[in-house]
């Protein structure tokens, strides 16, 4: 981007998160605009703090350049031939978002729009949208954290479909959820008559996204002897099915995600400290909700909205209560959380607008899962229990009826010691 004028702290940051070099010129005389091939390139021309002089000047060194992308921030009259967008400032990232757009169907392919997905404008949200960018592109292993809810799978997701390997698998595992005994199996293939049940040969999750991402979800359940064929996988890029000691190589990048501290898994022996080193290259932060600031409420929205297209429900918007509940609620369960209350309320509200009664965020019930004392581990154990019972031990039903993934509930009968394949029978 060529910001013609001066660009404030706050703009260059949206910018640099949304994955633009910014390159300023805020004196015409004897500027020069320079044009790499091959560049996405856009003009804005800032006219806000600009006089009738300095402006004809800029619009005479943009003159040899009417195929640039031009964007005008400011106030202008008559906005000058070939402007594609005129902006009033403050110059957010849903703008920037809107530029981005019709640069890329004007000069060159889009990137992708995974990213366009993972709402959100907060500071901590700029950073991640800023990482997202700079790790798409590069072969490198990310390590994803954060507590539950916060979008790890989404931003993985939205890695993939911004690197140069989106078109191909994006492949997503859940360690914790693979049967100890079939893990390898699961993951690197098996050949025919590896052992009792292996009745032909069958290739894993690995050899099936070649070309493409695996997301190793909870990779801190992953047992000691898959993550020594993991590390192979990262150091070599190679598998070995079970069975067969033969070297297959592939084309897969790895993407890891973790809730719990794998630092600490490796002092108590669980992780291998070789392992986390080749993963942790690069690494992504989700942070929690309650550190996002406006965002509660941008989400927020932008969840009814998304029910909205479904739904025949009246209601349309958040009333003064509920705006007041959401940002002062913890959000122990992160964005799911807030979808999951959203579509609640969405249903229920009688009036267009929802208020805190229809929201419903009893801080008395969600609080941080940090928080728990032994009478709510307690307690959490026997809801898990309960609900698992009420749902057959169907684990996706559990799920939904918690309002929690898939995933958490894996990771809570873990906690609680509860085997689900022994409660079963
Ligand atoms: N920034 C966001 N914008 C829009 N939707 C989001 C955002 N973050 C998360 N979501 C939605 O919230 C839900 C939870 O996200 P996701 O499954 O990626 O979280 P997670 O961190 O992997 O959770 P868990 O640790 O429980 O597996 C999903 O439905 C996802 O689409
Ligand atoms: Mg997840």
């Amino acid at each position: 981007m060529i910001w013609l004028g001066r660009p404030e702290a706050q703009e260059r940051d949206v910018l640099a998160a949304a994955g633009w070099d910014v390159r300023v010129i805020e004196e015409p005389r004897g500027a020069r605009i320079g044009l790499r091939g091959g560049d996405r390139v856009a003009a804005l021309l800032d006219l806000r703090h600009a006089d009738e002089a300095w402006s004809a000047a800029m619009l005479d060194l943009l003159a040899p350049h009417s195929d640039l992308p031009l964007v005008i921030l400011g106030d202008a009259d008559m906005p000058p031939r070939g402007c594609l967008l005129q902006l009033r400032e403050p110059l957010d990232l849903v703008q920037i978002q809107r530029l981005a757009k019709i640069v890329d169907g004007d000069t060159r392919p889009s990137v992708g729009n995974g990213i366009d997905c993972l709402v959100g404008s907060s500071t901590a949200m700029l950073a991640v949208h800023a990482n997202l960018h700079k790790f798409a592109p590069v072969e490198l292993p990310v390590l994803v954290t954060g507590e539950t809810g916060t979008g790890k799978e989404l931003a993985a997701r939205a890695l993939h479909e911004m690197s140069s390997r989106r078109g191909r698998p994006f492949i997503a595992v859940n360690c914790g959820a693979l049967p100890a005994s079939l893990v390898q199996a699961e993951l690197f293939g098996h050949e025919k008559g590896a052992f009792t049940g292996a009745a032909a040969r069958r290739i894993g999750l690995f050899e099936a996204a070649d070309g493409g991402t695996i997301f190793l979800d909870e990779i801190g359940d992953l047992p000691l002897d898959a993550q020594t064929n993991l590390l192979r996988v990262l150091q070599e890029g190679t598998i070995e099915r079970v069975g067969s000691h033969h070297s297959i190589h592939i084309d897969v990048r790895v993407v890891a995600a973790t809730h719990v501290d794998l630092e600490e898994a490796i002092a108590h022996g669980r992780f291998r400290q070789d392992l986390f080193y080749r993963l942790d290259v690069l690494r992504l932060h989700m942070p929690p909700l309650r550190e996002r600031g406006a965002d509660v409420e941008l989400l927020a929205r932008h969840f009814l909205a998304q029910f909205r297209e479904q739904h025949r429900v009246r209601a349309r918007g958040f009333d003064a209560s509920a705006r007041r509940q959401m940002h002062s609620h913890r959000w122990p369960g992160n964005v799911r959380e807030l979808m999951n209350r959203v579509r609640r309320a969405a249903v229920v509200s009688e009036s267009e607008l929802i208020d805190d009664q229809a929201l419903q965020l009893c801080d008395g019930i969600a609080t941080g899962a940090d928080a728990l004392g032994e009478v709510r581990i307690h307690a959490e154990r026997e809801a898990i229990l309960a609900t698992l019972r009420d749902s057959g031990f169907n684990v996706s039903e559990c799920a939904r009826r918690l309002r929690v993934s898939r995933v958490t509930v894996y990771r809570l009968c873990k906690k609680h010691q509860l085997e689900l394949e022994a409660l079963r029978v």
